[in-house]
């Protein structure tokens, strides 16, 4: 493998790894098995590519261009990424001291992207059309085979010596407190704190252009909805528990309105299509109990199927209205 070809292929494979990463927690729960799968074989490249990878970083240092800090911390950030997501999958290391192990990975994973780029900026490969002749795209079929290889040996040394991470889901997460709501972890995306909630003065304000509707905590107690749903949450776990309430599309005229937006009074929002307010359960009870504030007192929405930052909690608003429902960021932003 020559240096040029090993510096080429290292950049797409870091930006597939990233990319796949997001999609993962994008996809919800459905076909999120395939971009993970792409996900781990890119981060094995990368490992496989280290025997020549390490000659350049070898000769780059001897020749100490100054440029060695952005370098180091790629490598750094880089190596972390692959280490924890290895430890995470494989061996279930799931927290290092108060951060969890995915916490670390897609920090680091985050962090490694713009030093990338400052790194191909100060050491620039341009692509010519040698690159891709039949030598060089054998040599990275090898890479990739390897790569593949490497793949099918860990997911099947992880099950033959069941190993903790055999345990996983699909979508890579580990079961937390399934059918035991105390031992459900309480976690929120980014920024969001468990406000203080008064049950007496929280309302529900539900909308669809003029018409409004108001509910009461009490107005709520009448309903008896269930459903039993997953909770996958994107930090690594997920949890199996039943929740009631009431289906969102008994407190509003759906009419022909467009996507539903549920509002926290943390003022946190997640947007869904209409088609889905039927399926998406305001929730007052987990496990036949109030939600703890943690959990989102006094009442969760739960949207089965999808990944826990779409579980908008605390909700104080719900609006029906013309939008479509992708009008928003992929992921929230605080
Ligand atoms: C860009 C640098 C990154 C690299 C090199 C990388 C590499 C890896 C590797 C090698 C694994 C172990 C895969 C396995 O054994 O099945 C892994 C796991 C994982 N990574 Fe990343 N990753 C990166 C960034 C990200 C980002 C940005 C996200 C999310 C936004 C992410 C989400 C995940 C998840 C959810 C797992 C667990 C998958 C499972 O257990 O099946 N990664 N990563």
């Amino acid at each position: 493998m020559s240096r040029r070809l090993t510096n080429l292929l290292l950049l797409p494979f870091l930006v597939s790894a990233f990319v796949t990463g997001w999609m993962a927690f994008a996809t919800g729960t459905g076909w999120v098995r395939l971009p993970l799968i792409i996900h781990a074989i890119s981060g094995l490249v990368i490992v496989v590519l280290i025997p020549w990878k390490s000659v350049i970083v070898r000769r780059g240092l001897a020749r100490n261009r100054g440029q060695a800090s952005t370098s180091s911390m790629l490598m750094l950030m880089v190596g972390i990424a692959i280490l924890s997501g290895l430890l995470f999958s494989v061996a279930g290391i799931r927290s290092y001291g108060p951060l969890t192990a995915m916490q670390v990975h897609v920090g680091a994973g985050v962090l490694s992207l713009p030093l990338a780029v400052a790194h191909v900026w100060q050491r620039p490969v341009r692509p010519t059309r040698v690159d891709v002749e039949r030598r060089n795209l054998l040599r990275i079929g090898g890479v990739l085979g390897v790569s593949g290889i490497s793949y099918l040996a860990l997911t099947g040394g992880t099950r033959l010596f069941r190993l903790p991470g055999h345990e996983r889901r699909a979508t890579g997460s580990y079961a937390r407190g399934s059918g035991n709501p105390s031992a459900m972890p309480v976690t929120s995306w980014l920024d969001d704190s468990t406000p203080r909630i008064d049950p007496s003065e929280w309302r529900l304000v539900a909308s669809h252009a003029d018409d409004v509707t108001t509910y009461q905590l009490e107005d709520l107690a009448v309903f008896t909805d269930e459903v039993t749903a997953i909770l996958d949450c994107t930090g690594g776990w997920f949890s199996e528990q039943t929740w009631g309430g009431v289906w969102l599309n008994r407190l509003v005229d759906i009419g022909n309105g467009s996507s539903v937006l549920v509002t926290s009074a943390t003022g946190y929002r997640r947007r869904f299509p209409i088609g889905d307010s039927d399926r998406l359960l305001l929730a007052t009870t987990l496990g036949g109990e109030p939600l703890s504030p943690g959990h989102g007192f006094p009442v969760r929405l739960v949207a089965p199927g999808r990944r826990g930052f779409w579980w908008v909690k605390w909700v104080q608003s719900i609006e029906i209205d013309d939008r479509p429902w992708w009008w928003q960021s992929p992921f929230p932003l605080t």
